[in-house]
């Protein structure tokens, strides 16, 4: 095996989380940064609507306590929703300062402010943006600064394939040591070792075949968390993000709550307006209801889409407050500004994930786990718009500060132990990979979607098992490749999501059951937490 590269952190993921913690380390200490494929490629890069932060003088913090509140549907954790929520301006504050342009407009007294955005679930407005292509304003900031940094090395198209950790001592759980990254360049596998590893992996949206997720989103984090024992949490909470463009050609493509929350109305195919049936809140209903509403519509009249209509606004008004939306629809032959354009949902947001404090802290010492990869109780059974990249940043800072801390008594680990080739080849059949990721993500949306049942959960609980086997299989007799690391991982989440899912035998906040088409209100609600008993985890790793 190659040389082994040795740092202080090791930060697993390149996005608003990944780089907002690397950059304020990167003061101290020495730092990795990992990124599966170019720098940018991330959610974050794609995100529209914006951050959410109390700045508004008619709103307060304890509204947008209550808001998450509401929709976590009594599964939030107060704290961590407080301790968040209070951190909103500060954040928007240091990403300003670092040079992202959010929107401004002038007040009436003269002076230049924030320009906000109400999205669903939020009762005011409290989205700060950059007109409709927040993500790409935060990214580019962060990135331009982080290839700037002396003390940060950014490794690109590097990607973890499992995290090291140390012998466990009696019962308790081993330290992490540093990760075994594939660098498909030169088609080998390098060892990084590290006094800590964050994953700031992202999400899982490419576990379902519909998403808004970009490529890299394959929830490899939260599987190399759970393989070295982490508890996982909530996985069941998939969010499901009411609009996206219809379009054969539309990859993907997310037309911002922020459309709806200007004014923009969901129709049938023949016109009339359905969400008031569905919630008084309307077209400002958290996503869930909406997204709910929607596929219950498109079923019940067997359309491929719904539409969303904004055209009553003036034309300068939507070129001016969604100028990317407008010009992608263009694009596809759709005039927003004089005509309803066909949206579908699409899986969008994971509120599950590695179970962590409030700085970010995992099970396993010198592990963190920071972004959407981390469950950190803010959102609880559903998230509003426009809060996770505030987690990111706040957590991001949360980590730093603990990271800080803990540096001087961190250990540096020894060599790592060799990654072990000896008893693979080449794949000769990469079919198996490419038939298992499609088969994979068409029964988790089939199956494991918007509305599920026991009967169906059942379903897909079988099937995964079966590949499960077949890829852990495959994985042990052929070299590592990109496909077959990331197929791993979803089949690991996959997996994860049914369990969590099979196990709620209620419906709350995003997981929606007929079988159990109420909250269970016998009992307080409780969050659906999975763990590897210590022989397991033996087992996950061998
Ligand atoms: P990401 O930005 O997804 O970055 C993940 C990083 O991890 C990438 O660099 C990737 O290469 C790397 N990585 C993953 N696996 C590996 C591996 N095995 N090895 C090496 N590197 C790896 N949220 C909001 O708050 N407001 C919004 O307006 C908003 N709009 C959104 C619009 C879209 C289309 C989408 C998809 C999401 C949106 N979200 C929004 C959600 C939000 O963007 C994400 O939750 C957030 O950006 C996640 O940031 P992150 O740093 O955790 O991960
Ligand atoms: C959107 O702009 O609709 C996405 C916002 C989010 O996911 O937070």
């Amino acid at each position: 095996m190659a040389h082994q590269h040795q740092y202080d952190v090791l930060v697993i993921g390149s996005g608003a989380s990944g780089l907002s913690l690397a950059l304020q380390l990167a003061e101290h200490v020495r730092i990795a940064v990992l990124s599966k494929g170019p720098l940018q490629e991330g959610a974050t890069l794609y995100a529209q609507g914006g951050v959410s932060a109390v700045l508004d003088a008619c709103d307060s913090i304890g509204s947008h306590v209550q808001d998450t509140l509401d929709a976590g549907a009594g599964l939030c954790k107060p704290e961590i929703v407080e301790f968040v929520v209070n951190h909103g301006r500060e954040s928007i504050q240091w990403l300003f300062d670092l040079g992202v342009d959010f929107t401004k407009v002038r007040r009436s007294d003269g002076r230049m402010d924030y320009h906000l955005h109400r999205e669903g679930g939020h009762s005011h407005r409290r989205i700060v943006h950059a007109a409709d292509a927040t993500g790409s304003a935060i990214e580019r900031t962060l990135e331009s600064k982080a290839r700037a940094h002396h003390r940060i090395d950014l490794f690109e198209h590097h990607v973890a394939i499992d995290l090291v950790t140390g012998p466990r001592l009696g019962l308790a759980t081993n330290r992490c040591l540093g990760a075994y990254v594939y660098d498909p360049e030169n088609d080998r596998v390098v060892a990084f070792r590290a006094r800590f590893v964050v994953l700031a992996t992202g999400g899982a949206g490419k576990v379902y075949l519909y998403t808004s997720n970009p490529d890299v989103s394959t929830g490899d984090g939260i599987a190399m968390a759970w393989r070295v024992g982490c508890r996982i949490a909530n996985m069941e909470f998939i969010q499901f993000h009411p609009t996206l463009l219809y379009h054969p050609e539309a990859k993907s493509f997310l037309i911002t709550e922020a459309v709806r929350g200007e004014g923009g109305k969901l129709l049938l195919p023949d016109g009339q307006p359905f969400m008031h049936r569905f919630d008084p809140r309307a077209e400002l209903a958290p996503r869930d209801i909406v997204a709910r509403a929607i596929d219950h519509e498109m079923k019940r009249l067997g359309s491929d889409s719904v539409y969303l209509d904004i055209s009553h606004k003036p034309a300068e008004f939507i070129a001016s407050h969604f100028p990317t939306v407008y010009a992608r629809c263009l694009r596809f032959g759709f005039d927003l500004t004089k005509e309803p354009i066909p949206v579908v949902p699409a899986a969008h947001y994971i509120c599950g994930g590695v179970v962590t404090d409030r700085y970010g802290r995992t099970d396993v010492p010198g592990l963190y786990a920071i972004g959407e990869a981390a469950c950190t109780g803010l959102h609880g059974a559903n998230r509003i718009a426009s809060n996770s990249l505030l987690e990111c940043v706040v957590f991001a800072h949360s980590a730093y500060q603990d990271i800080c801390r803990a540096l001087e008594g961190a250990p540096e680990p020894g060599e790592l132990p060799v990654w072990d080739e000896s008893r693979v080849t080449d794949s000769d059949e990469e079919v198996v990979v490419s038939h298992n990721w499609d088969e994979l993500r068409r029964f988790m949306w089939d199956y494991v979607g918007i509305e599920r049942t026991t009967k169906r959960l059942q379903r897909a609980k079988h099937r995964v098992d079966l590949l499960r086997a077949e890829i852990a299989e495959y994985y042990g007799n052929f070299r590592v490749s990109n496909d077959l690391i990331e197929l791993r991982n979803l089949v690991e989440v996959a997996e994860l999501i049914i369990r969590s899912a099979l196990q709620r035998k209620e419906s709350r906040g995003l997981h929606y059951t007929r079988d159990y088409p109420e909250p269970d209100t016998a009992r307080p609600p409780r969050d659906t937490v999975l763990c590897l008993g210590p022989s397991q985890q033996d087992h996950a790793a061998a």
